[in-house]
């Protein structure tokens, strides 16, 4: 029905305002990209646009929208999208920090209230979630996404697009999700942002993509094209990618945009002599709507004309795009989102701000804690809180924070001081995050000296990931880390609290600071929640979504890397290794240690043998053999032993976070299925191959237990 409704009022538009509702302007109320179009307002009253990003408040869209419905000729609704990305108000952990939670649900819920918020301010539509697998730490954008894993990342897409748009579009408290950037975005070269894409069809296949499909399935109505080429082909020209691979392989039914001036850059790409051709490529590769530079405005009635398009090829995109706007319910109501009782209702109440704490404690990883040197004493008196980080609301909501107002955030000081009211906590900023300046280190270190526990609080701002924001050196910057050198001879006990995007090398930190932990940036309550861990009150659960390289020269490195042909053997030169660092990372993926400690039982399986047509049950008991009451994240991983193509070394294919008290043991059982042995083989067609497996079960991908079986067919 949906169908015939988009097709009845496509019925009646003359091609202009078909090419209109296929053109997306920014408003000028917010910048995410080169350049801004003052004229968007007379473009809506001439139905010449059919979408607006970067505008929100019930206000601001009620008057867009009456521009669009009651001064245009037919009154198509616009509908409005923004970087809804982790977060609308209310901040939450960036993406990778919430990944590292590997809490499923409580992403999806976190998605929840980012649409609940968003969609009483008017908003129709989100550009997330960002579903690129990266595992360049380099790439700033690796922030955005859920780390290197293909398994982890799929739950995630999906969970997000639940999350973010319900079961039901029409519900005034979800939005529509776009899932990004279609594709290989995070595999850009030397990563370097917007940079080229080179990779096997077997790599997009078995890496990139999964999480994409994954959202698709969960229902993600639009998809958003990526700024890189794909193994020359830009991928807003890509037909193998929107027609062949979204389209016809996985039934995608929602639309395709563009990201920021995307179809004017293929003219930088060089596929394009000018911006007709541009557009002719686009439109050929499936692309539905142009996010801001306007090509298809300017250039598609004309092709149509020259018979370089057709108008059914417009009607096709105009189509795809009007049946969401159906869906939304804006043609029942295009007033319905842009509610002022909602808004202040829903912005910000406290059910959101607890929401974000809650995520924001299980998205923490303790890297380290040796000796026990964290949970701080809660009876301890003096604590120095020293560094950059330590009263900064500005750096830890991080990038693409939407409507946050960094104001309203609490830093890390703040957090400490309501938490423990009874500590006396003294801040020394010691240095800035970037630049050379020392003359702050003789305040830090006298603060040192007066204090019981020091914590250094060290990372990254908040520019420094995200877009348009590789870096060639991933350490802390600045002279941060000779910060921690000189606090760390006065020898107090320490710890590192790291706020930064990306994975850091931090190999003086490991060495030398006792206990460290990961808090990413956390957003809204980042200081409330780290005060949380830091005095014991929340235990650290959280998980590495992506692994910490030891220097620039190990990248890309990530666990599930391919058998070689030379095994790394010490004794043997001609083995795979580096002459001058181990191959080993920093810290595995999947790390993450606790206050307390967790015994995992050896592996049982249901049976030695399975048939390709059934399953195999997996067990494995655990018990928390400290002193505190903890959450585990159980992680399961296969290798094929023998295979047609090199294979990973190992997999993740599932996981479950448990809480146990202390002394309590839990049995935690995986379903292995076919599907789960299932990969791209030697002549690219997808499915298992009988042969030996192994099942290895931990808290991490590197302390494992492990037992075989046969796959039969
Ligand atoms: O959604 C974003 C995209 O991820 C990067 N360029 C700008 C878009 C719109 O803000």
């Amino acid at each position: 029905r949906i169908a015939q409704k988009a097709d009845s009022v496509l019925a009646m538009m003359t091609l202009e305002e078909k090419i209109g509702q296929m053109t997306l302007f920014t408003s000028d109320m917010d910048q995410t990209g080169a350049f801004l179009r003052s004229e968007y307002k007379s473009d809506i009253k001439k139905g010449r646009v059919g979408a607006i990003f970067n505008a929100y408040g019930a206000e601001y869209t009620r008057e867009l929208q009456r521009m669009a419905v009651e001064e245009s000729r037919l009154g198509i609704p616009l509908l409005f999208g923004y970087d809804v990305v982790h977060g609308h108000r209310t901040i939450f952990p960036v993406p990778l920090a919430e990944a590292s939670s590997w809490d499923i649900d409580m992403m999806q819920k976190t998605a929840e209230v980012a649409a609940r918020e968003a969609a009483a301010e008017g908003l129709h539509w989100t550009f997330a979630p960002m579903v690129d697998i990266s595992r360049d730490p380099r790439w700033g954008r690796i922030v955005e996404g859920a780390g290197e894993d293909t398994y982890l990342g799929s739950k995630i897409a999906a969970a997000k697009v639940r999350g973010f748009q319900g079961d039901d579009l029409s519900e005034l408290e979800t939005v529509a999700a776009t899932v990004k950037h279609f594709v290989g975005y995070g595999a850009a070269k030397a990563g370097r942002d917007y940079h080229s894409v080179d990779m096997s069809d077997r790599e997009l296949r078995e890496v990139y993509l999964p999480p994409f499909k994954a959202a698709i399935d969960a229902g993600a109505v639009s998809v958003m094209t990526a700024f890189n080429d794909l193994n020359g082909i830009p991928a807003t020209a890509n037909e193998y990618l929107f027609k062949d691979i979204l389209r016809d392989e996985w039934g995608f039914d929602g639309f395709v945009v563009t990201d920021y001036t995307a179809i004017m850059e293929l003219l930088h790409h060089r596929v394009a002599k000018d911006a007709a051709h541009a557009s002719e490529l686009a439109l050929d590769a499936g692309v539905d709507m142009s996010m801001q530079d306007g090509f298809y405005q300017e250039t598609l009635a004309d092709l149509v004309e020259q018979d370089r398009i057709s108008e059914a090829q417009i009607d096709e995109a105009v189509a795809n795009i009007l049946r969401v706007k159906f869906q939304l319910g804006l043609f029942d109501d295009p007033y319905r989102y842009s509610s002022e009782e909602r808004q202040k209702a829903e912005i910000m109440k406290p059910e959101n701000i607890e929401t974000a704490r809650e995520m924001a404690r299980s998205a923490m990883v303790l890297l380290k804690n040796d000796n026990q040197t964290l949970p701080i004493s809660k009876s301890v008196e003096t604590v120095a809180v020293i560094g950059p980080m330590g009263d900064n609301q500005r750096d830890m909501i991080g990038s693409w924070s939407a409507a946050g107002d960094w104001a309203k955030s609490v830093s890390l000081l703040e957090g400490l001081k309501n938490n423990m009211p009874e500590v006396d906590f003294i801040h020394a900023k010691g240095a800035d995050i970037e630049g050379d300046s020392r003359e702050g280190f003789a305040e830090a270190i006298a603060a040192a000296r007066q204090a019981d526990f020091v914590i250094l609080a060290l990372g990254e701002a908040y520019w420094m990931s995200g877009e348009a924001a590789s870096r060639t050196d991933i350490s802390l910057p600045g002279v941060q880390e000779e910060l921690a050198q000189e606090i760390h001879k006065i020898g107090k006990p320490t710890a590192a609290v790291l706020m930064n995007g990306r994975p850091l090398t931090i190999n003086w930190l490991d060495e030398n600071i006792p206990a460290i932990l990961e808090t990413w940036y956390l957003g809204t309550t980042a200081g409330d929640a780290i005060a949380d861990v830091l005095f014991g009150d929340y235990n650290p659960s959280g998980k590495l979504p992506v692994t910490f390289p030891r220097s620039v020269g190990q990248i890309p490195i990530h666990y599930d890397m391919k058998s070689t042909g030379r095994p790394f053997d010490a004794d043997n030169k001609y083995t795979s290794k580096y002459l001058d660092s181990p191959n080993e990372p920093l810290y595995v993926f999947g790390h993450g240690l606790s206050y307390t400690t967790f015994d995992y039982s050896p592996v049982s399986l249901s049976s030695r043998n399975m048939k390709t047509s059934d399953s195999l049950q997996v067990e494995v008991t655990v018990t928390n053999t400290g002193e505190y009451a903890g959450e585990e994240v159980v992680q399961l991983y296969i290798q094929d032993k023998v295979a047609s193509v090199a294979r990973p070394v190992q997999e993740l294919k599932g996981f479950k976070k448990i809480k146990l008290e202390p002394g309590a043991s839990e049995k935690v059982e995986f379903t292995i299925t076919n599907d789960d042995l299932s990969f791209y083989r030697k002549g690219m067609n997808y499915g298992s191959e009988p042969g030996e497996f192994v099942v290895f079960v931990g808290g991490n991908s590197r302390d494992t237990q492990s037992a075989e079986f046969v796959l039969e067919e």
